[in-house]
């Protein structure tokens, strides 16, 4: 009976492989919690960016992104500036934009797909933002080293300091900077002149930047809640924007 030794191997080895299928099996089963795709919640977890959440319930881009995330395949990044970083702006930063700038710079905090980390590393600049004006979409720049991401939207240049959420669809991300874009604060040259001076770029006079109302036909929601959203906007929500943006 010299088999028997190897039978009770092949035995024991059959037994392993089915408890090793069975504990490979377990977790393969779905949770009972979702993970909290609602931007507001990540954000208000994080403690520290009152002030971000408020411009986006006000301009109501936070319904427009968890919307946005349940429809999405490509998911969505959301960079957020901490308390500090719109306390750091210059005073009056925010109050020289119209409505409409308003609106469009809480919208260039917002990617229209997910990335983690690492993807970062492997994209192509310019990166689409989900902001646009005349000109078209807004862009920023990503740059990457190992340990390293950093922002750039032509006006500042800020790394991402922290993580708050990486889970597919939605990746939160924190920066020390409001990303204030080139389109807004940037210098407007009439003619071509293309030289740059962030320096002085958010020096800009008001009457500058508030010359023609909005662009309103532009895509920031697809839906047909578009033009109360506008309205919305400017009766009621827009005073609230206003008084915010006073406090700071
Ligand atoms: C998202 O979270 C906020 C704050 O926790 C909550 O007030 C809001 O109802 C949530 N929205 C959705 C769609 O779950
Ligand atoms: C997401 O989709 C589900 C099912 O289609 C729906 O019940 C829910 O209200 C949606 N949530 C948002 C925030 O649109
Ligand atoms: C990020 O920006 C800082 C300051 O401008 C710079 O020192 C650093 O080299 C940049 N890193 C990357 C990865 O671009
Ligand atoms: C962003 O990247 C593009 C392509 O590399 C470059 O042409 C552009 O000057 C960059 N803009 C900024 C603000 O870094």
């Amino acid at each position: 009976m010299a088999s028997s030794p190897f039978l009770a191997l092949f035995l024991a080895a059959a037994a392993l492989a089915v408890v090793g299928t069975q504990t490979l099996a377990q977790p393969v089963a779905p949770g009972p919690t979702a993970p909290p795709n609602n931007i507001t919640a990540i954000l208000a977890k994080g403690g520290q960016y009152t002030t971000f959440i408020r411009l986006l319930r006000q301009s109501r881009v936070d319904e427009q992104i968890n919307s946005q995330l349940n429809n999405s395949f490509n998911g969505l990044t959301v960079f957020a500036p901490t308390d500090n970083a719109f306390n750091s702006l210059k005073p009056g930063t925010l109050n020289s934009l119209t409505q409409q700038e308003q609106i469009e710079l809480v919208l260039y905090h917002v990617l229209p797909r997910f990335y983690s980390l690492a993807l970062f590393a492997t994209t192509s600049n310019p990166v689409n933002t989900q902001a646009s004006g005349n000109n078209g979409v807004y862009t920023l720049n990503i740059t990457t080293t190992t340990n390293q991401v950093n922002i750039s939207t032509g006006v500042v240049v800020t790394p991402i300091t922290n993580s708050l959420s990486t889970d597919f669809p939605l990746a939160v991300y924190s920066v020390e900077k409001v990303l204030l874009p080139y389109d807004i604060f940037g210098p407007k040259p009439p003619a071509a002149a293309p030289a740059p001076k962030p320096s002085g770029s958010t020096k800009s006079p008001p009457s500058a930047i508030s010359e023609g109302p909005s662009t309103d036909s532009k895509g920031s929601g697809s839906d047909s809640s578009g033009v109360s959203f506008k309205l919305q906007w400017s009766s009621l929500v827009g005073l609230g924007v206003m008084g915010v943006i006073a406090t700071l």
